[in-house]
């Protein structure tokens, strides 16, 4: 195979926080753009290369590979569409809005002999792939996880549940899908949520139990403020705290004392630091090495799960309990 040809559906913010990078990657190249809104299409094409198209299907006829970077409601059709066109697909998260349309995209990527991979990139991140490497080290008991915004207004349409699906799928599914990534699977959560400044619950607490036994709380503001870190993982061990701030530090301190070690990535590009780099090569390499991707159509599903547990645990007052 030669280069691998790219097309990129949706040419906003995070369509081209991508072009950026494969057209950087000397293995792929960026051969089509489509956008409901051609000129943005036509200005990321002057940005990096690429045929701007008139509509998907011409997009499809261009290209070996889709990545879907439009908003969240828009994915599993789009997703769909592109499998049923032979083409791999590099999907942003959320994987999909809703448990049944959830369902409906794993089976068809399961059942593709294409690759399906879903942007979480945190995964890649170097401080959440440091903090994995300590978990693995040593024998930790519990956590305290925050991930909170300042706002839901950039893009405008995040704050618009009907597009987005609810903030947890917006903001917080990147952290659902950390703590399985951290910690394994989930065997029970109790859930609260509150709202206040946004047309849906925008506030919530939630405690988690995973099945090795590990158990961790979790709040998620939508509205807090921009105070830094706006996400982190604080993780506790026998005499031994792990923090996480932001993707920019890890801070270890181990031992009866308060002295610590601190990590850092702060001088890091955002495009590595956040792991977006990483997780473009890795797609890449799963097209090229016939491999499967590191966080797939699976993965996805089970982050959508996650997040509908926690609504329903809210909407029901009840314990969820996964089987
Ligand atoms: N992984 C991350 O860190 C990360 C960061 C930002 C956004 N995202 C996700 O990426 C997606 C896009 O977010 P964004 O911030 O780039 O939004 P954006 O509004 O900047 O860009 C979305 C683009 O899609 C276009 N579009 C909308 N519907 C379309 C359709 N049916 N067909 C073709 N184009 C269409 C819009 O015109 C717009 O240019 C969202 O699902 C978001 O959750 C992920």
């Amino acid at each position: 195979m030669g280069k691998v040809r790219i097309g990129i559906i949706g040419t906003g913010y995070i369509g081209n926080v991508h072009a950026r990078i494969f057209a950087k990657d000397e293995r792929a190249e960026i051969s089509a753009l489509y956008d409901i809104i051609h000129e943005k299409a036509e200005k990321t094409s002057r940005a990096v290369g690429g045929k701007v198209c008139r509509s998907r299907e011409e997009l499809f006829e261009n290209c070996d590979a889709v990545l879907v970077c439009t908003p969240n409601k828009t994915h599993v059709e789009i997703a769909v569409d592109a499998l049923g066109h032979e083409k791999h697909v590099f999907c942003e998260k959320p994987f999909a809005v809703g448990l049944e349309s959830a369902k409906v995209l794993l089976e068809k990527a399961q059942n593709s002999k294409c690759k399906f991979q879903v942007g979480h990139n945190r995964r890649y991140a170097p401080v959440y792939v440091k903090l994995k490497e300590i978990l693995q080290s040593d024998k930790p008991h519990s956590a305290h996880i925050k991930m909170n915004r300042g706002e839901l207004k950039n893009p405008a349409w995040t704050g618009d549940p009907s597009i987005t699906g609810g903030f947890l799928y917006e903001t917080t599914i990147h952290l659902f899908d950390m703590i399985r990534f951290q910690f394994g699977e989930i065997s029970e959560l109790v859930a609260y949520g509150s709202q206040h400044e946004y047309p849906e619950l925008d506030e919530f607490s939630i405690i988690f139990k995973f099945k090795n036994g590990f158990h961790c709380t979790f709040a998620s503001s939508s509205d807090a403020s921009w105070l830094f870190p706006f996400e982190r993982m604080e993780v506790f061990f026998h005499h031994r705290t792990v923090l996480t701030q932001e993707m920019e530090h890890l801070i270890d301190s181990n031992g009866m004392d308060a002295n610590f070690e601190t990590f850092s990535w702060a001088m890091l590009e955002k495009e590595e630091k956040w792991g977006y780099a990483q997780e473009d090569k890795a797609f890449i390499d799963a097209i090229l090495e016939d491999k499967e991707p590191p966080v797939t159509a699976f993965d996805g599903y089970k982050s959508v799960e996650i997040v509908e547990s926690v609504y329903k645990a809210i909407r029901l007052g009840e314990k969820i309990v996964f089987y």
